[in-house]
């Protein structure tokens, strides 16, 4: 059994001891040269002087480009071409590459780059939602809208009403690797590029472009990210394009990575939202109707912005069956980095909107939270199972059925688990006693589409080989950023073939090897990939037990790859053996393998079809302590049962969703984006950027796995994990919520992130 063992990731050794390659830990040929942008310093107007003699005049300075030097395409983006990789004249964001250093060291193309001579026509910058939406300055005609039910007539009716508003800030990926590449000019005109890319075939194409060459003249090559998270998806494309058109122009080996800062300045970030919600109730916190509006900060460029914002929209009804809603989304464009892919897509945004709702209601009501949660819950399966329940499956506001909704048994067993109950009661009571100190619990569940929503992108690829001693090459499309994937579908390889995980070499992403890859992203790298291994090792197997077969003149049911060894009827050779007797008897032990996700139709225009593959889903409570007098807080207990499926390596799922919680509590608690009234970004750098540290992990934190198999054919059965329990974070900032809520009779409000000065304010708020 290779599947369902607790392996450490395949790198852990090289990782803790500081040996893992990473993009700038490559060796690079005598004479590589060094990339630096020139920056733009105002957010939106014209060049209209640009003075670069004082770079060209700077140390080690051995070229400098402008959009005018570049030969083919300047443009950068994976959408509709809006994005140039260095302005075409039109300024629209602080931070904007302006132009190229190409230098001999990285310092000296950092410092050259900061002597350019700029001058603008500058204009007024649209920086905020609300000036976005003044000025109806968006992406698409006007906001999307989707709708189920009645909703006007059903929340007029409804014996209650209420109404509120939730801004939720951006977040920064702040992966420890920043941004790399490193091009490598090949004979003949070709170009090898080694990226930190979440989307080889992405680099492939956007070089291939920019040198005006056909894909099959540029190969990318990846073996790890430190870390991607979204932000490697596009992100990534500026850096490689400016390598390969500087490695072109001056025929050397050229690389580029941002400092912190820079990186900071320059690449997008999470959409940050504004949603407001007017929702109608009855007396028992049944939700009878619900009409969101959804305004998201998409920055300058399209970039990811419109499935971003879609499945923000997907998620409007998290866990909840929602009878009539509206869901209205604007996608505003901003003189803002353009914001991106990150971990959860805009699932998180849409989920911390009906939570909100949640909240708000049971407070209303003066009814325990997790009982309102509860009470609106969709459907359970298992009734249906038996035939006892002959009405049709609840459906999503995008008209999808919801068929495998585990979250009733997992909520009862969390609960449970967790001693919620008597620790509320506890909690109240503690509270009655402290005048300073206040602590809060909160209860949050996650259910979470798998799938790419754009349809076509649900496809992968792979390529095995099994050499003559019985040693595997395994490669696949999908890209490793310490989630653990290489190490996953390593397992499924060996499994396959009943081999040790030890036999199977985990090799660098390439598009030479497997082409036409989507990005890893929307957790769906181990369905994917899985798939596709399983399928490529399912077709040498089959010709190697062929082989064996007609020599031992036996059917090829009688033989079995287990153990290390191929059972051939009463007789077990080693499978290094059977490697070596297929190999001599002529048989191809070489495959390609493929896998597309069956049955996805999705009209997003109309938000109607089945987008989504299954659910992941997942339950996490949350208890903390605040400060009034300062707002400081900090995280006392989480307790999480999550669900994946069967899990493929429960080791590493369970640190996804450790790692998932602290980041998505990150963003809605310390992480804060600050940019100034001229649009500068002010939290450039870890200095006024707080992720959270170790420090700020939950003193007891319990992580489980529900670990029921996924009723959907997926890989041995197992679930997606990578983004959905970032969403169980927001337990976290609920629990804060209801923390405050014990300083006084008002609903706080809170607002996220919630800072520590947010924390106070929202104190304040409900004290009244
Ligand atoms: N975990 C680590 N350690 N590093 C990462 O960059 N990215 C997340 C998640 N977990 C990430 C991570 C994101 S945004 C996604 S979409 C998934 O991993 C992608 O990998 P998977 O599809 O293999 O789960
Ligand atoms: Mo993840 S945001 O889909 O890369």
């Amino acid at each position: 059994m290779s599947v369902a063992k607790p392996l450490p990731h395949d790198a852990a050794a090289l990782h803790v001891s500081g040996t893992a390659r990473y993009i700038d830990d490559i060796p690079t040929p005598a004479g590589t040269l060094h990339l630096a942008f020139g920056l733009s310093d105002i957010a939106k107007g014209q060049i209209t002087g640009m003075d670069l003699s004082g770079v060209r005049q700077a140390t080690g300075v051995i070229a400098v480009l402008t959009a005018d030097d570049l030969p083919f395409a300047n443009d950068v983006s994976p959408s509709i071409h809006d994005e140039p990789l260095l302005s075409d004249g039109t300024v629209h964001y602080i931070g904007q590459p302006l132009f190229l250093v190409v230098a001999d060291s990285h310092l000296n193309a950092r410092k050259a780059a900061r002597m350019g001579q700029l001058s603008y026509a500058e204009e007024t910058p649209i920086l905020t939602i609300d000036e976005a939406l003044a000025a109806d300055c968006r992406f698409e005609d006007g906001p999307r809208i989707w709708t189920k039910g009645h909703v006007d007539q059903a929340l007029s009716e409804a014996p209650h009403q209420l109404q509120g508003s939730i801004n939720m800030g951006g977040q920064e990926h702040f992966y420890l690797e920043g941004q790399a590449a490193l091009a490598l000019p090949q004979e003949g005109g070709d170009m090898l590029v080694h990226s930190s890319t979440q989307h080889p075939t992405e680099i492939q194409h956007k070089v291939a472009d920019a040198l005006g060459v056909p894909m099959h003249a540029v190969r990318c090559e990846v073996r790890r990210m430190g870390g991607g998270f979204g932000g490697k998806e596009s992100q990534g494309n500026a850096l490689a394009v400016a390598c390969a058109v500087a490695a072109r122009q001056t025929g050397k080996p050229c690389k580029m990575r941002y400092d912190r800062d820079d990186d900071m300045m320059i690449t997008g970030k999470r959409h940050d939202f504004r949603i407001d919600y007017v929702a109608g109730f009855n007396d028992d916190g049944q939700l009878l109707a619900v009409d969101f509006t959804q305004a998201t900060r998409c920055g300058w460029a399209l970039d990811l912005s419109l499935p971003v914002a879609d499945r923000a929209m997907l998620h409007a009804d998290n866990a909840y069956h929602l009878p009539n809603a509206r869901i209205t989304s604007h996608r505003l464009k901003t003189n803002t980095q353009s914001a991106t892919a990150y971990r959860g897509f805009g699932g998180p945004q849409g989920v911390l909107g009906i939570e909100r709702v949640m909240d708000h209601i049971a407070a209303e009501l003066n009814l325990d939270p997790a009982e309102v949660r509860q009470q609106n819950y969709y459907q359970a399966m298992p009734q249906r199972k038996m035939g006892l329940d002959p009405s049709p499956l609840q459906t999503t506001p995008y008209h999808m059925p919801v068929s495998d909704f585990i979250l009733h048994g997992m909520t009862e067993k969390l609960l449970e688990t967790a001693d919620y109950h008597n620790r509320r009661a506890a909690i109240a009571d503690w509270n009655a006693r402290q005048s300073i100190l206040k602590k809060g619990i909160a209860f949050s569940p996650v259910k979470f589409g798998i799938s790419f929503t754009l349809s076509h992108l649900n496809q992968a690829g792979a390529l095995v080989h099994v050499y003559q001693d019985g040693s595997v090459h395994m490669n696949h499309g999908g890209t490793e950023m310490g989630q653990g994937l290489f190490q996953k579908v390593a397992q499924v390889a060996a499994h396959r073939f009943g081999i040790d995980t030890a036999q199977v070499k985990i090799t660098a992403t390439d598009t030479g090897k497997v082409p036409n890859t989507s990005a890893t992203a929307a957790s769906s790298g181990s369905d994917l990939n899985g798939m596709a291994v399983a399928n490529a090792c399912d077709i040498i197997r089959d010709r190697i037990a062929a082989c064996l077969a007609e020599l031992h003149q036996t059917a090829t049911e009688n033989i079995q790859f287990k153990d290390g060894m191929v059972q051939i009827g009463d007789e077990r050779i080693s499978f290094a053996k059977a490697a070596q007797t297929a190999y001599l008897n002529r048989v191809s032990l070489s495959a390609t393998g493929f896998y597309k996700t069956p049955g996805l139709n999705w009209d997003r225009i109309k938000g109607e079809g089945t987008p989504f593959f299954y659910f992941a889903q997942g339950a996490a409570i949350t208890e903390v302590v605040i400060d009034t007098l300062t707002g400081e807080n900090r995280i006392l207990r989480t307790d999480i049962l999550h669900d994946a499926g069967a899990s493929l390596n429960p080791a590493l799922d369970i640190g996804q969703i450790e790692g998932g919680y602290v980041q998505g509590a990150g963003w809605l608690t310390t992480e804060e984006l600050v940019w100034d009234d001229k649009g500068r970004l002010r939290t450039h750098a870890p200095a006024t950027y707080k992720i959270p540290a170790c420090s700020d992990r939950p003193d007891i934190f319990n992580v489980a796995l529900w670990d029921e198999p996924n009723p959907a054919q997926t890989i041995y059965r197992s679930k997606a994990v990578g983004e959905p329990p970032f969403m169980l974070g927001i337990s976290a900032f609920l629990a804060l919520s209801d923390a405050v809520s014990a300083s006084g009779p008002n609903y706080p409000d809170l607002q996220a992130p919630a800072t520590a000065e947010e924390v106070l304010n929202a104190v304040q708020r409900a004290r009244g």
